[in-house]
């Protein structure tokens, strides 16, 4: 179940392990990514509405395009086929790049017909602006929905996922319906070093409390975008392919009492689907 990258419908391989860049911005926010990508992340999660798509361009330069793998999203306010389609193209400058891996749809929008958007993005994958196409935040009802109207494969859909949000019906939909599953906010913004049955597992191990929620979440076959800026800590969070958790720990992880969404939904109700 758990890989180290997973092949997308255009035969792309997306790394299990991404930079999640929220807040990752100015001479900063550059220097961060700079960093991870000496460590060797290959993979990183940027939006439009992170507003630094100009540092993810700096950064990315002097590498091989094809070695990198680049998602980023449309926002909820841009869904309409012509808006979908200019955004691209705008982040595509921004970005300063030819293509796009991974292009998502970042929030639901229930004012827009879904159908708009999927046809745009399938016409921005004919064109070569994307290479594949998703979803973020999608609960399993709308995501139903939408594997019925897309034209094209809906290769990922990015959610929350930690330990206080394990949302695992979600996931076995998502895997079963082939489509994969990133974690977004993996370490709970760090809520996870709260948190005894994580610390005690951790030290079983000699490692951290995020290490633990990240490699619970890679043996679930989720793809994981933890964030940081902080070099020892970038270091430590790819410091997860190499050891596991037993089926004892996992339950262990699995039962910790979900009580906490990160993520501030949009006001519609959509989000209280288990
Ligand atoms: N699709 C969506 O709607 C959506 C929503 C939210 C997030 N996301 C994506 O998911 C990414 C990750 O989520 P997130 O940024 O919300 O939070 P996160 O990755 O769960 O947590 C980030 C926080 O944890 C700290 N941290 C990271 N590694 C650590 C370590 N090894 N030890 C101690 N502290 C550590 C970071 O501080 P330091 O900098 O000090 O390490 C930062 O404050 C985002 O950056 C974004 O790309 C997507």
């Amino acid at each position: 179940m758990m890989r180290d990258r997973y092949i997308l419908p255009s035969g792309l391989a997306m790394p299990a392990m991404g930079l999640g860049t929220a807040n990752l911005r100015g001479e900063e926010g550059l220097m961060a990514i700079e960093i991870a990508l000496v460590l060797g992340y290959r993979h990183l999660d940027t939006a439009d509405s992170y507003g630094n798509h100009d540092i993810v361009g700096r950064a990315i330069k002097g590498y091989e395009r094809s070695e990198l793998f680049i998602t980023t999203k449309v926002p909820e306010d841009r869904l309409h086929y012509d808006e979908v389609i200019d955004a691209c193209r705008a982040n595509l400058r921004e970005l300063d790049t030819d293509y796009i891996d991974l292009y998502l749809i970042h929030w639901p929008n229930p004012d827009v017909p879904m159908q708009q958007t999927f046809d745009a993005l399938a016409q921005l994958k004919e064109l070569g602006m994307i290479r594949d196409a998703g979803v973020s935040n999608f609960q399993r009802r709308r995501l139903r929905r939408a594997l019925e109207i897309t034209p094209i494969p809906i290769a990922n859909n990015q959610v929350e996922l930690h330990p206080f949000l394990y949302q695992d019906k979600l996931i076995d939909f998502c895997h079963e319906h082939h489509v994969t599953v990133t974690a977004y906010s993996p370490l709970a913004r760090g809520k996870v070093f709260d948190d005894p049955t994580l610390r005690m597992i951790a030290a079983d191990h000699g490692k951290t409390p995020a290490q633990v929620s990240l490699r619970w979440l890679l043996q679930k076959g989720c793809i994981v975008i933890p964030r940081s800026s902080d070099e020892q800590h970038l270091r430590e969070n790819l410091d997860v392919f190499d050891w596991s958790l037993s089926a004892t720990e996992v339950e262990a992880i699995d039962g910790i009492p979900d009580e906490l969404r990160i993520a501030n939904p949009p006001d519609f109700d959509e989000f209280d689907e288990q």
